[in-house]
C-alpha cells in the first residue's frame, strides 16, 4: 500500500502561525502513521509565492517579490523540523519544474478549447485573490478580510468550470469518501446545487506581473490558484516521473475549510479538463482561534509555532493539538488548556504510569523483563483490552479522528495505571512465594508501555523515541516501530534488558511557561554553557543519574523508642517504603502526615535504632538562633506521590 498526503502551500506573505503548524502536524502524524503501518508514504508540503498578496508583502518591506518570498519560504521550511515535521518534498511555485508544469497544463486545457477570453467585471477581494459573488458579501464585506471588495471590469482568461458540474457531483456521490468531514461534503453538494460560474484564471500583466506567463498569451499570468493547485502533480513529478505513477492514484489532501471551495470545486474540474483521474481523497479541518477570538495579525493574537515549542516542548505541542481539537470543529487555543493536558494526560497520566513501571522493573528485577508466569482473569481483560485500543487507534487514525484514537490510547493508560493499583507489586515484593505472580504482572505492564510507546510514535515522536530506549528497544525494532508486527500481545522478551529511563513531561506552571515573543525567523540557539563555580568535586551527569531522588507523601510518623533525634516515617512514593529520619527535635509526628517530601529513593537500606531504613529524606541544614535546625525539602505544588526529581 502507498499513501500520498499533501499539505496546502501556504502564502508567504506572512511567517507561520499556529495554523499552519496544525495541519502540517496532522499531516506528519498521518504520514508516521501510515509508515507504521507497513506502507510506503510521500508527505509534501510547500509554499505558494505568487500573486498580488506576496507583491503587497514585498511592497511593504522594500524589497522585490523574489527576494521576500525566498525569506519567507525559508521559515516555513526550518519550521518544520521544530515541530517533528519531516516532510519529503518541500515544494515551491517559484521552482522552474514547477513552472514549465503548469504552463504545459494550460496550453493543453486551452487546446481543448476549456480556456477562453472574455470580458468580466465584478467584485474582487485581494485577500481572497478571487472575484466574491454578491451573495458572499456580509455588509457589503468580505466574510474572511471583512473589508469592501473592488468592482474591477477587465477582459481576462476563464476556465470552462461549469462544462465539468454535473460529473462533479456524480463523483462525490457516488464517492462518499471523498470529501470528508461530511459536513464539508455536504456545504460543496450545496454550493453545487446551483449553477456552477466558469473560473476567471488569469491577470493581465499591467495588474500584476509576478506569476507565470499564459504560454498562449504573453501578455497575461496565471490567477494563483491555477498556478498553486497543480503543485500536487509537479511535486511528484508530473507527466511521466516515477513518484507520480506510484503516488497519483492515492493522494490524499489536507486542508482547513478556508479554502474548501478551490479543492473541492476548482481542483477536480480542472482534473476533469486534463483528463486525469482525482485526487483520492480530501480532508478538511477547522479553525484554531485563540482564547475563543480569531487569530490576526490587527488584534496582536497570532501564536508562533517556535514560541509554543519553547514555552511547552514539541511532543506537547503536537499531543495538544491533536488531542484537542475534534478533526472537522474549530478548536480554541490557550496556554491554561495546554498546561492542563501537559499536566494531567502527559506528566500524571502516561509520565508516571512509565516511571512506575520501570522502576518496579529495577527495583525488583534488576532491569530485566521477568518471565510472565501464566494469566489470571484481570491479566486477559487487560490484554483485551489493549487489543481493542490498538483496533480502535488504527481505525480512527485512518480517519483523521486524532482526537479519538488519543482518547482510546488514554483509557487504556487508566487501564494500566488501575492494574498497578490492584495488583500492588510492592505488596506481591515482599512475599517470596509471590514471586511468580510479581513477574507477570511486571511483565505486563512492560507490554503496555510498548504498545504505547508504538501507537504514540506517530503523535510524538520524541517522546516515544524515550520509550522505546527505556525499554530497550533500537529505534527501528518492529515490535515497537511496526503495527503489524508489534500490534499484538507478548512481543517483549523475557530477560532483555530495560536502560535508564529518562523521566518524559515535567509539571508545567500555566503562568510561568506562557510562550514568550520570540523573532520567528532566528533558530533555536545553544545554551551558553555555565560552569557552577561552587563545587569543589564535580560528579559527572551519569553519576548523578544514578541518585534516584523522588517525592514522597508521607502517610505516617511514630517516635522511635530511646531516641530523642529520629522519627519512624512510612512514605508513598509510589510503593510504601518506611524511613527514618532524624528531624525528631524540629517536627512532630502529628505536622508531618500528608506532606510531601524530597527522598534518596535507592540508597542501600540501613538499620538505625532497631528499625530498617529504605531510603533517606532530604532537608536543609540550617542556624537559626545560632541553633543547628533542618527543615524539609518539599515541592512547590503537590504532585503524584514517587514522581521523579531530576
Ligand atoms: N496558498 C493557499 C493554499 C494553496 S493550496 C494549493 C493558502 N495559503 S495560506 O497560507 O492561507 O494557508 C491556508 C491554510 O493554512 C489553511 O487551509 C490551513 O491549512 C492553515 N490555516 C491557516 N489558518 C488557520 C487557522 N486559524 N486554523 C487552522 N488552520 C489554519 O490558502
Amino acid at each position: 500500500m502507498t499513501t500520498y498526503i499533501t499539505t496546502p502551500i501556504y502564502y508567504v506573505n506572512a511567517p507561520p502561525h499556529l495554523g499552519h503548524a496544525y495541519t502540517t502536524i496532522v499531516a506528519d502524524t498521518y504520514s508516521r502513521f501510515r509508515r507504521l503501518c507497513g506502507e510506503t508514504v510521500r508527505f509534501q508540503t510547500g509554499t505558494d509565492e505568487h500573486g498580488d498578496k506576496i507583491v503587497k508583502a514585498a511592497e511593504n518591506e522594500n524589497i522585490p517579490p523574489r527576494e521576500y518570498a525566498d525569506r519567507i519560504s525559508a521559515m516555513f521550511r526550518a519550521t518544520w523540523p521544530l515541530l517533528d515535521v519531516e516532510p519529503d518534498h518541500f515544494i515551491r511555485t517559484t521552482d522552474a519544474a514547477h513552472i514549465a508544469v503548469v504552463q504545459s497544463i494550460l496550453q493543453k486545457v486551452y487546446d481543448k478549447g476549456d480556456i477562453y477570453f472574455d470580458e468580466y467585471s465584478g467584485l474582487y477581494c485581494r485577500g481572497c485573490e478571487r472575484y466574491l459573488t454578491e451573495k458572499e458579501l456580509v455588509d457589503g464585506n468580505c466574510p474572511d478580510h471583512q473589508t469592501p471588495p473592488q468592482e474591477i471590469a477587465e477582459k481576462n482568461y476563464f476556465f470552462r468550470m461549469s462544462r465539468y458540474q454535473q460529473q462533479l457531483i456524480d463523483h462525490i456521490r457516488n464517492n462518499p469518501q471523498f470529501i470528508t468531514p461530511e459536513r464539508y461534503r455536504n456545504e460543496v453538494l450545496a454550493f453545487l446545487s446551483e449553477p456552477l460560474e466558469d473560473l476567471c484564471i488569469s491577470r493581465p500583466k499591467a495588474r500584476l506581473t509576478w506569476g507565470i506567463e499564459l504560454p498562449f498569451d504573453a501578455t497575461f499570468v496565471t490567477y494563483v490558484w491555477f498556478d498553486a493547485l497543480i503543485n500536487y502533480l509537479t511535486g511528484i513529478g508530473y507527466p511521466d516521473g516515477k513518484d507520480f505513477e506510484k503516488f497519483w492514484s492515492v493522494a490524499e489532501h489536507l486542508i482547513a475549510k478556508d479554502i474548501l471551495k478551490p479543492h473541492a470545486i476548482y481542483w477536480p474540474t480542472m482534473l476533469m479538463a486534463m483528463d486525469m483521474p482525482l485526487y483520492r481523497k480530501l480532508h478538511v479541518h477547522g479553525y484554531w482561534n485563540i482564547d475563543d477570538t480569531k487569530m490576526s495579525k490587527s488584534i496582536g493574537n497570532v501564536v508562533r509555532p517556535k514560541e509554543l515549542v519553547e514555552a511547552y516542548g514539541v511532543d506537547t505541542l503536537r499531543y495538544f493539538t491533536l488531542r484537542e481539537m475534534s478533526f472537522g470543529l474549530d478548536s480554541s487555543f490557550s496556554s491554561e488548556a495546554i498546561v492542563a493536558r501537559q499536566n494531567a494526560d502527559l506528566a500524571n497520566d502516561l509520565g508516571n504510569l512509565f516511571s512506575r513501571a520501570t522502576a518496579m522493573v529495577w527495583k525488583y528485577r534488576e532491569g530485566r523483563v521477568p518471565e510472565p508466569a501464566g494469566n489470571s482473569e484481570e491479566d486477559l481483560v487487560l490484554q483485551d483490552a489493549a487489543q481493542a485500543m490498538i483496533g480502535e487507534y488504527r481505525a480512527m487514525m485512518a480517519e483523521f479522528r486524532f482526537h479519538l484514537a488519543l482518547q482510546a490510547i488514554w483509557e487504556f493508560v487508566g487501564l494500566a495505571n488501575k492494574y498497578i493499583v490492584g495488583n500492588e507489586p510492592w505488596t506481591l515484593a515482599k512475599d517470596p512465594a509471590k514471586a511468580a505472580r510479581l513477574d507477570t504482572v511486571l511483565y505486563n505492564l512492560l507490554e503496555c508501555l510498548r504498545l504505547l510507546a508504538l501507537t504514540l510514535r506517530p503523535v510524538m515522536p520524541g517522546a516515544a523515541a524515550k520509550m522505546t530506549a527505556g525499554l530497550g528497544f533500537a529505534p527501528d525494532d518492529p515490535r515497537i516501530a511496526s503495527l503489524e508486527e508489534g500490534g499484538a500481545w507478548g512481543r517483549l522478551t523475557p530477560g532483555s534488558g530495560l536502560n535508564a529511563f529518562e523521566a518524559l513531561f515535567p509539571r508545567l506552571d500555566a503562568k510561568k511557561d506562557e510562550p514568550q515573543e520570540s523573532d520567528p525567523i532566528a533558530l533555536p540557539q545553544t545554551r551558553q554553557e555555565t560552569v557552577p563555580t561552587v563545587a569543589e568535586d564535580l560528579i559527572d551527569f551519569d553519576f548523578f543519574k544514578k541518585l534516584e531522588l523522588r517525592v514522597a507523601e508521607i502517610v505516617a510518623a511514630a517516635p522511635i523508642k530511646k531516641s530523642k533525634k529520629l522519627l519512624k516515617l512510612t512514605v508513598n512514593a509510589p510503593e510504601e517504603r518506611t524511613i527514618v529520619a532524624g528531624i525528631a527535635e524540629y517536627y512532630s509526628p502529628e505536622e508531618l502526615i500528608g506532606r510531601q517530601v524530597v527522598i534518596v529513593a535507592n540508597l542501600q537500606p540501613a538499620k538505625l535504632m532497631g528499625v530498617t531504613s529504605h531510603g533517606m529524606v532530604l532537608a536543609a541544614k540550617t542556624i537559626v538562633d545560632g541553633k543547628e535546625k533542618l527543615v524539609l525539602s518539599s515541592v512547590s505544588e503537590s504532585v503524584e506521590p514517587g514522581s521523579r526529581v531530576a
